[in-house]
C-alpha cells in the first residue's frame, strides 16, 4: 500500500503574516491526519515554514529547482543541495505554468529531476496535458512523454519520485478531470513505470492536482492509482485544505 500525500502549493501567493496565520491553524487540524501531508511556499518563506513547521507533522518544499548539481555562476537559482540543507522535504519539478511561462522543456525537467534526487529531495515530477491536446485525442501521447524523458535518466532504484497528474486545463479553472478521466491517465502513468519496473510501479505515488477541493476531493482519491493531491488555490486555506487532507487515508 502507498502512504497517501497532499501537497500544497502556495504558488506566488502570501506573506509572513498570512503564513503565520495558515499554518497556526492548519496544524492542529490535521495533527490526526493519516496522509503525508507537505507545504510548498514561495523559496524565500522556506525558512519561516521550517521555523513554524517543527515537531508538527507537515513537511515543507520548494516549488522549483536548478539542473546545476555544483554551486557556480547560476544568478537567480536555487541548486537542491541548498533546499536540502534549508529542511525541504520535496520539491515540484516541471509545473505546468512553468513549462508555459518559463520555457522549461522535458530536457530540462529530467535534469531537475536527476538533480533532486542526488541532493536526497523528493521530486515532484508534474505532468498533464492541455484543452487542445484533450480534445485531440492526445492526452496519453503528452503525458507519456513527458514520464518516458524523465524515467529514461533515471537511474535504477529512484524510487523517492512523485508523479503528478494535472490537466492544464484543470488548473485553476474550477473544471476537475472526473474521478474516471483521471484514474485512466494515472493507470497509464503507472503502465509506464512498470515498464520501466515494477518495484517503481507500485512504489511511486501519482497524485491528482487540478482544482481539487473538499467537495471533489475523496471521489478522486477513492480511484486506485491516484494516491493523493497537488493543491494548488484550495490550499490557501487552512479549513479547506484540512478537509482535503481528512479525505484519504
Ligand atoms: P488549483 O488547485 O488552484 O487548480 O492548482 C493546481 C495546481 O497547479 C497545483 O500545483
Amino acid at each position: 500500500m502507498r502512504q497517501a500525500l497532499i501537497a500544497g502549493n502556495w504558488k506566488m501567493h502570501g506573506d509572513s503574516q498570512q503564513i503565520h496565520q495558515l499554518l497556526g491553524e492548519l496544524k492542529p487540524a490535521v495533527a490526526d491526519a493519516e496522509a503525508d501531508i507537505a507545504v510548498i511556499p514561495p523559496a524565500v518563506y522556506i525558512p519561516l515554514c521550517d521555523e513554524l513547521l517543527k515537531g508538527s507533522n507537515v513537511v515543507f518544499g520548494a516549488q522549483n529547482v536548478s539542473e546545476q548539481r555544483e554551486q557556480g555562476a547560476f544568478t537567480g537559482e536555487l541548486a537542491a543541495s541548498m533546499l536540502k540543507d534549508c529542511g525541504c522535504t520535496y520539491v515540484l519539478v516541471g509545473h505546468s505554468e512553468r513549462r508555459a511561462l518559463y520555457g522549461e522543456n522535458d530536457a530540462l525537467v529530467a535534469g531537475k529531476v536527476a538533480a533532486a534526487l542526488a541532493a536526497e529531495l523528493k521530486p515532484i515530477l508534474c505532468v498533464g496535458e492541455s484543452r487542445a491536446q484533450r480534445e485531440a485525442n492526445e492526452t496519453l501521447e503528452v503525458v507519456g512523454q513527458q514520464v518516458d524523458v524523465v524515467l529514461s535518466t533515471l537511474a535504477d532504484g529512484h524510487d523517492q519520485l512523485t508523479i503528478a497528474y494535472e490537466p492544464v486545463w484543470a488548473i485553476g479553472t474550477g473544471l476537475t478531470a472526473s474521478p474516471e478521466q483521471a484514474q485512466e491517465v494515472h493507470a497509464f502513468i503507472r503502465s509506464k513505470l512498470a515498464a520501466h519496473s515494477q518495484a517503481l510501479a507500485e512504489k511511486v505515488r501519482i497524485l491528482y492536482g487540478g482544482s481539487v477541493k473538499a467537495a471533489n476531493a475523496k471521489e478522486l482519491f477513492s480511484q486506485p492509482d491516484i494516491d493523493g493531491g497537488l493543491v494548488g488555490g484550495a490550499s490557501l486555506d487552512a479549513a479547506e485544505f484540512a478537509a482535503i487532507c481528512h479525505s484519504i487515508g
